[in-house]
């Protein structure tokens, strides 16, 4: 049985990805036990623990902890983020500091704790849930793309330094998902509602991603048009700037 540990597990990827999961034992981290009591209550191997990932300390006696319980993390499912859609001159300095705690320090903290413990181990999938906003920025999302870009930047470094332990390291950069992520990066539904014949269905996501689990995949970029829009944008730059800056601005 894989042991795999998902976080920002009360969300709507995480839920999807949990019913594409039963036969695995699942470690769910979320904010809130009593939601994961609710959603998860029921799985038959599935160990919740409420955490704040923005606490390394928090996080090294956790997977002491479940080393020493489990022996063995399979999988890491990098899942927990958010997003605030909102011109650069809104955002505040907390909100600058909160978002990376959350979407890039946990995220690296996190990778690097169970990184080594796999590396010594020679096994282990690290998922990294990144976003296409990390491949290609737009307009009023400079926080979330940052937070995301870096992310990236980390987990291809990761990738290169765990490759030659047989550790692989995927980065998810889904476009628009149909989740609550919205409710909090877009609350008043207007880019939503701008992209909605383009929004992702998070269980054909989450089967994406499940399907990839243990497969040596270094990037799933979806949808395929902004798989394409990003392979463009990394070509022609000064153009790409100029359609997303006019036609594509959505935000
Ligand atoms: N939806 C999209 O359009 C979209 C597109 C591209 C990438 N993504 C990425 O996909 C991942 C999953 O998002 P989702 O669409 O499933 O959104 P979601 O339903 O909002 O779930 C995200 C989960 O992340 C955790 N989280 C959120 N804010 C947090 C905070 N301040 N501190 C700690 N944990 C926090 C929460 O889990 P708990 O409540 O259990 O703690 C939350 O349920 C995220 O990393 C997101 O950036 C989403």
């Amino acid at each position: 049985m894989r042991t795999i540990i998902i976080t920002g597990a009360s969300g709507g990827l995480a839920q999807e990805m949990v019913k594409l999961l039963p036969n695995d034992q699942l470690i769910l981290l979320g904010r809130n036990k009593e939601k994961l009591g609710q959603l998860y209550g029921n799985h038959a191997h599935v160990e919740l623990i409420e955490i704040d990932i923005t606490d390394d300390s928090v996080l090294e006696d956790l997977v002491a902890d479940l080393y020493l319980r489990y022996g063995k993390i399979d999988v890491l499912i990098n899942n927990a983020g958010y997003g605030i859609f909102e011109e650069f001159d809104k955002i505040s300095e907390q909100d600058i500091h909160q978002m990376f705690e959350v979407n890039t320090f946990a995220l690296m903290n996190l990778s690097r704790r169970i990184g080594c413990r796999m590396k010594e181990s020679r096994k282990g999938h690290i998922i990294n849930i990144v976003s296409m906003a990390g491949l290609i920025a737009t307009g009023k999302s400079s926080l979330y793309s940052a937070t995301k870009f870096a992310a990236i930047g980390f987990s291809n470094a990761l990738r290169l330094e765990l490759m030659p332990d047989g550790i692989y390291v995927t980065t998810v950069n889904p476009g628009p998902i149909r989740t609550g992520f919205f409710d909090q990066a877009d609350p008043d539904g207007s880019y939503l509602k701008s992209v909605d014949r383009f929004l992702l269905e998070p269980d054909a996501v989450a089967r994406k991603i499940v399907r990839i689990i243990g497969k040596n995949k270094r990037e799933l970029n979806l949808p395929v048009l902004l798989n394409l829009a990003h392979k463009f944008y990394t070509l022609f730059p000064k153009l790409a700037d100029k359609l997303a800056g006019e036609t594509f601005n959505y935000k």
